[in-house]
């Protein structure tokens, strides 16, 4: 029997990355899951890939009506919601010197905004004793030329953790962080670098993780089930770092 046998399970950002990892992951836990990205095709191959009990919702969690009409399907579909890993997230790199108003608002929409409305949004359909499980970063306690933008919105999720943690005690829904180091996903691609900038950040970053190398989706995705599933009933309010060590030594 699996970790999750039977749970409802709602994962934005299922489309690409440590989202899919983490869907396929929880389908072979045995739970049914609804993946949301913006694009629609990426959205219908990670449903191929994950092969059964897998329903997909076009969304962006910066909008509060498809957050909505995310709900609205999981609803009719399933009635309530077990687990929620709210995971859709990125930035792109600006120095403080030239950062643009919109490179602030768009961070903080998608990373802050998208992550608060998300989880608020889903509480109506939440059961009692359910789990939260939000993607912050190492970046949350980093100084990375560069990322303040997006490592502060990261900041803010890791406090939403600790804040929804109270909130929701009574109702036995636990809400902890998970914050990755480095992970090999297209996200690094989506920052505004140049090929062989990337290259460079890559290695950079390696070179700063005591165990010496990104880490990889599915590892990612081990740690999530682990805080969607029973093994942490008594763990809430926490940032499990999954970096390879990059922020811990
Ligand atoms: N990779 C890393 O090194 C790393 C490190 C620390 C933290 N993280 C965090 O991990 C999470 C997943 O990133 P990843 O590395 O797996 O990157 P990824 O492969 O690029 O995945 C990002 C996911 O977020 C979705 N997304 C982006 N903007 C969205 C929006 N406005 N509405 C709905 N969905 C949206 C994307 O789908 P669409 O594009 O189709 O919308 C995609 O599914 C993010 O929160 C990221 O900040 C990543």
């Amino acid at each position: 029997m699996g970790k999750l046998e039977g749970k409802v399970a709602v994962i934005t950002g299922g489309n690409s990355g440590i989202g899919l990892a983490t869907a396929k992951r929880f389908v072979e836990e045995g739970a049914h899951v609804v993946i949301t990205g913006r694009r629609e095709k990426e959205l219908k191959e990670a449903a191929v890939l994950i092969g059964k009990n897998v329903t997909t919702v076009t969304a962006d969690v910066t909008r509060l009506e498809d957050l909505d009409r995310l709900y609205a399907v999981v609803k009719e579909k399933h009635g309530h919601i077990d687990i929620l890993f709210a995971n859709a997230g990125w930035g792109e790199v600006a120095l403080l010197e030239t950062a643009t108003e919109a490179h602030f608002d768009k961070t903080f929409d998608l990373n802050a905004k998208g992550t608060f409305f998300t989880v608020q949004k889903s509480l109506p359909l939440f059961k009692d004793g359910g789990s939260i499980i939000l993607t912050s970063s190492v970046a949350n306690v980093r100084g990375d030329i560069a990322f303040s933008a997006y490592a502060a919105s990261k900041a803010a999720v890791r406090c939403f953790a600790r804040g929804w943690a109270m909130e929701l005690k009574d109702r036995k829904i636990r809400v902890n962080s998970m914050s990755p180091g480095p992970i090999e996903t297209p996200a690094l691609e989506k920052v505004g670098l140049t090929a062989e900038q990337v290259e460079q950040a890559i290695a950079h970053f390696a070179s700063q993780v005591p165990l010496g190398r990104r880490g990889k989706p599915e590892e990612i995705a081990a740690a999530v089930v682990f805080l969607a599933s029973d093994e942490s009933s008594y763990v809430t309010g926490v940032d499990l770092a999954v970096d390879g060590g990059m922020a811990q030594v």
